[in-house]
């Protein structure tokens, strides 16, 4: 095939190890690849396809008809949104907080920018479970702190082990970050591990950022426990949320914070001097979807998993293995089998079969077998991609073809 390759933009399989390092360029380098093929079906990022609800929508031309849309916000997010998202917080995760310990920010990635600028200090550390989502990287660094990796496993579908988790801390460790269900793995921390980690961070004095972003989407029997729903963990956990996954949202830009009120204050702060408050159209919408009907949620859901059993089967149909997703949306698959260290597999499944699938090192260096394949594609576009699949891995052992 012929790539549309012109001068400056990221193709040959060198040009991508020069920036697979860092795991989120790495990502955007694959996205550009894939958006100059035509056909590409994209099973990369993990921004959900599914349409907004009507009613959000709605929600967001109402506000524009009205000229509340013309309106500045408060920086810390429109109040009755900040109500709404911790009477949610309070009803759904048992988390007990006020609407002033509510922070509404531009995504969640704005949310855990902001977090790690104002919780670290240079020189502190921060443990990490690992594979993670990188974006996390940057954030800390840029604080001038230091990321400590804790092994997670597949044996244990990725499951924090509290024991690594201990293990890990040193006098220098200021933070335990947790993302329950994991964006790459699907994994989710069980309650169990919740609870001994709770126990841990009262132990030694730390504090918790617990990322709840796809805590709608948990796969029965798995179950989700809020950190800040435990006794005396509020008062030391940061939750981050949003409405980009629960709510098929994403570039409507809403994310939140929920923590003690004096650290919500300092965020503020700091977003103020930086962003300011986020758009008036996005919080009405985000209100109408944070307070209205809910049943769509669960229609969501029960696509995902749908998708998630199709995907599954396919893949072991190539004779990949894969742990089992309890959340989110992606399949965390080790596809040694190929025979092809991922990063290339991912290269040539996409050059070949043009099919974009994220592999695991873009999440960690070590993960240099699996890949990570989110299933945002309707049906019969998961099945081509499989069967594109299959036919780049037929010909890689056939014909031999490379990277
Ligand atoms: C674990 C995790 N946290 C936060 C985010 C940020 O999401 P958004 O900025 O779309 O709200 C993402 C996005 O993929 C994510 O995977």
């Amino acid at each position: 095939m012929t790539l549309h390759h012109t001068p400056g933009q990221i193709v040959t399989p060198e040009e991508l190890r020069a920036v697979a390092a860092d795991g989120t360029r790495l990502r955007y380098a694959l996205m550009e690849l894939a958006a100059q093929i035509p056909d590409a079906i994209t099973l990369g990022r993990g921004d959900p396809d599914l349409n907004t609800p009507a009613h959000v929508i709605a929600a967001a031309q109402a506000a524009v008809r009205d000229g509340r849309a013309d309106r500045m916000m408060p920086v810390a997010g429109l109040a009755d949104l900040r109500q709404a998202v911790a009477a949610n917080l309070h009803a759904q995760n048992g988390i007990p907080a006020r609407p002033e310990e509510i922070l509404i920010t531009d995504g969640g990635q704005e949310a855990l920018y902001l977090i790690m600028q104002t919780l670290l200090d240079p020189g502190d550390e921060i443990l990490v479970p690992d594979p993670r989502y990188t974006s996390y990287d940057e954030a800390i660094h840029q604080a001038g702190a230091r990321m400590v990796l804790v092994p997670t496993y597949p044996e244990d579908n990725f499951d924090l082990r509290p024991a690594e988790v201990e293990a890990a801390i040193t006098p220098k460790t200021k933070a335990i970050l947790i993302i329950s269900p994991s964006n790459p793995t699907s994994g989710v921390v069980s309650p169990a591990s919740v609870r001994a980690i709770a126990a841990i961070a009262q132990r030694h004095n730390l504090a918790v950022i617990s990322d709840e972003i796809y805590e709608k989407y948990i796969y029965a029997p798995a179950q989700q426990l809020s950190m800040a729903s435990l006794p005396g963990m509020f008062e030391r956990t940061i939750t981050l949320g949003g409405f980009s996954k629960t709510y098929a949202m994403t570039g409507w830009r809403v994310g939140y914070v929920a923590g003690p009120a004096d650290f919500i204050e300092r965020l503020t702060a700091v977003k103020a001097a930086t962003t300011g408050p986020i758009s008036a159209v996005s919080q009405y919408a985000a209100l109408a979807a944070a307070t209205g009907p809910q049943e769509i949620v669960a229609e969501y859901r029960a696509t995902y998993q749908r998708r998630l059993e199709r995907m599954k089967q396919g893949l072991r149909a190539l004779g990949f293995t894969y742990s089992e997703p309890q959340g989110a949306f992606f399949v965390y698959t080790n596809a040694i089998s190929s025979g092809i260290p991922a990063f290339e597999l991912s290269y040539l499944l996409l050059k070949e079969g043009h099919v974009l699938i994220f592999p695991g090192t873009a999440f960690g260096e070590k993960w240099v077998d699996w890949l990570r394949i989110s299933v945002l594609q309707p049906d019969e576009l998961l099945d081509l991609a499989l069967e594109r699949m299959a036919g780049v891995l037929t010909r890689h052992r056939t014909e031999g073809i490379k990277p």
